[in-house]
């Protein structure tokens, strides 16, 4: 193989967000992009001899492609083996099971999550590291410095690789091995959930409806869904992998969810509906007309733990981002175990999972997960429903009723204004840093503002300092609002939202969401004068 020394010129625009690089396609179609960012990944790791990587992606627009690139990238760049998904196709979480089971130094995935997939679309590429975890900021800051400086990247001239059948091929002692990943996660979820009562409980005539939203989820759901446990294929909803997810929107929330929220709302709803999105790793959960929020079911997973086979032992910590309700604190002190609160991005997680302090982690945005990979999973989290359904009989809402009874309810909604200009976002926050100090001790109604901070956070395992993660407004009674800027869009800013109340009043636990907190968004946006600064009188998306 003769390996290529390509000179390049710097993007001063590649740095990671939340998750990984996203950018529309056309960005990452430039001459150079893609391998200018795969270079700059490259030289910032030390490679060892007889390295292997992980590649694979949401199967999305340019996936192909970019693959083929960035297989080009590795076996110039001293990898010795590269093991792809078949088609090119992993979900996020069976990439980060791939990574530990195989034990490959580390793995590129190719999303842009729950973003909408086409030419005009958007692509993402982020770097797991050898525990299967997203890259934490160290090593992504290193990577944005790396791209700000390349002057060359180097591929070898190999001819397209066929990557849609199983096995190895060979090139000059350079090996790509395309594996069927949707077995290897299938026999992982196998193991650790109770699939025999998930079985009977389906055979006693309860009924599921999973919806991948013609994302990467579609294969693995037929296999565990369809296969393993026998559901109907009526049961499975948009299960066919296409290129632009369908021309929808594959994030599983009220909102992009539609279709799904009509069956589990409609006159022949469900026992249990659940989707997943565009990579997989983000989940929602429904019951019988019924919505269970992320945070509740973080809270109600953890409290429940020990009824499912893998957590018999019981759970070592939980973690949640900071935007993430409370739910799981009360559940924790309760169990007498740590509670983490760490700013947003499962990459937070990544250190507490390695030094075994939590086994479970959760985020408002739609992922949970458990230490089993280094990435949250949706199916995984549908999988826990079930198991949970099928051990105690109960339905999704009387779970779900029973556990604000025990614990108390974190009322809790998010309300997210997309595709915001950046200066009018920024407006926002810079309106209400200005408040910081004035702020603490006025009254708005029934609510005091307690204390106005801008998180930060210090990793408990490596002692790193993350700034900057969002503005919290804590009011006396144990309210809060949280407003901070995506950092997972590709045009404008989104401002999220996120308010949330405690009640241990029986009569409240009833009510809606968006009631229940009526006083408190009106609050939130007196300080903050969103209306005013934006033009927005109501959010684009509530979850
Ligand atoms: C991705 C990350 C999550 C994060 C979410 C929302 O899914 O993996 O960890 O919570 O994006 O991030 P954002 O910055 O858009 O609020
Ligand atoms: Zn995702």
């Amino acid at each position: 193989m003769s390996i290529q020394t390509v000179v390049t010129t710097p993007f001063a625009d590649q740095k990671p967000g939340t998750s990984g690089l996203r950018k529309k396609v056309r960005v990452f179609q430039q001459d150079h992009y893609l391998q200018n960012f795969v270079q700059s990944i490259f030289d910032t790791l030390e490679i060892p001899a007889n390295a292997v990587l992980t590649v694979g992606g949401d199967g999305r627009f340019y996936n192909k492609e970019a693959i083929q690139v960035i297989i080009k990238m590795a076996a110039a760049n001293g990898f010795v083996k590269v093991l792809v998904g078949q088609h090119g196709i992993l979900s996020t979480p069976a990439a980060s099971n791939i990574i530990r089971k195989y034990q490959t130094f580390g793995g590129i995935i190719l999303s842009a999550s729950h973003n909408p997939a086409g030419p005009d679309d958007d692509f993402g590429i982020k770097y797991n590291t050898s525990n299967g975890g997203p890259a934490p900021e160290k090593i992504t800051d290193a990577i944005f410095a790396k791209s700000k400086t390349i002057s060359q990247y180097k591929i070898v001239d190999l001819p397209a690789v066929d990557l849609s059948s199983v096995g190895v091929t060979t090139l000059d002692g350079f090996e790509i091995e395309v594996i069927d990943a949707v077995r290897d996660y299938a026999d992982l979820m196998e193991q650790m959930f109770d699939f025999a009562a998930i079985k009977r409980w389906l055979a006693a005539g309860h009924r599921l409806q999973f919806d991948a939203m013609h994302a990467v989820t579609g294969p693995y759901a037929k296999e565990i869904f369809g296969h393993r446990l026998g559901a109907s294929a009526d049961c499975l909803m948009n299960c066919e992998v296409s290129e632009n997810f369908g021309g929808g929107h594959p994030d599983p929330n009220l909102t992009y969810a539609a279709d799904l929220v009509e069956i589990a709302y409609g006159a022949h709803a469900p026992d249990f509906a659940a989707a997943s999105d565009g990579d997989g790793d983000r989940n929602m959960i429904l019951g019988h007309h019924f919505f269970v929020t992320p945070s509740d079911s973080l809270a109600l997973i953890a409290a429940n733990a020990k009824l499912i086979p893998a957590y018999a032992k019981g759970l070592s910590g939980v973690a949640r981002s900071m935007p993430t309700s409370g739910a799981v604190d009360r559940v924790a002190a309760k169990l007498g175990i740590d509670c983490y609160e760490t700013p947003t991005g499962w990459k937070f997680f990544g250190n507490l999972m390695d030094a075994g302090r939590v086994t479970l982690c959760g985020e408002e945005s739609f992922g949970t997960g458990s230490d089993h990979v280094r990435e949250k999973d949706g199916l995984w989290a549908v999988l826990c429903w079930l198991n949970l359904l099928a051990a105690t009989g109960e339905s999704v809402e009387s779970l779900v009723r029973k556990h604000w009874q025990i614990y108390g309810r974190n009322v809790y909604s998010r309300h997210d204004y997309e595709g915001v200009p950046t200066e009018q976002a920024n407006a926002v926050i810079a309106h209400i840093k200005a408040q910081f100090n004035s702020l603490p001790g006025q009254v708005f109604g029934h609510y005091t503002v307690k204390t106005v901070d801008d998180f930060s956070y210090t990793d408990p395992v490596d002692g790193a300092v993350s700034t900057g993660q969002g503005l919290r407004i804590l009011f006396a009674c144990g309210s809060r609002v949280v407003i901070r800027l995506s950092g997972t869009g590709t045009e404008g800013a989104t401002i999220r939202v996120y308010l949330e109340a405690f009640t241990e009043d029986a009569a409240q636990q009833q009510m809606d969401a968006q009631e229940a907190l009526a006083a408190l968004i009106t609050v939130s946006n007196q300080i903050s004068q969103l209306p005013q600064l934006t033009g927005r009188q109501q959010p684009t998306v509530i979850t």
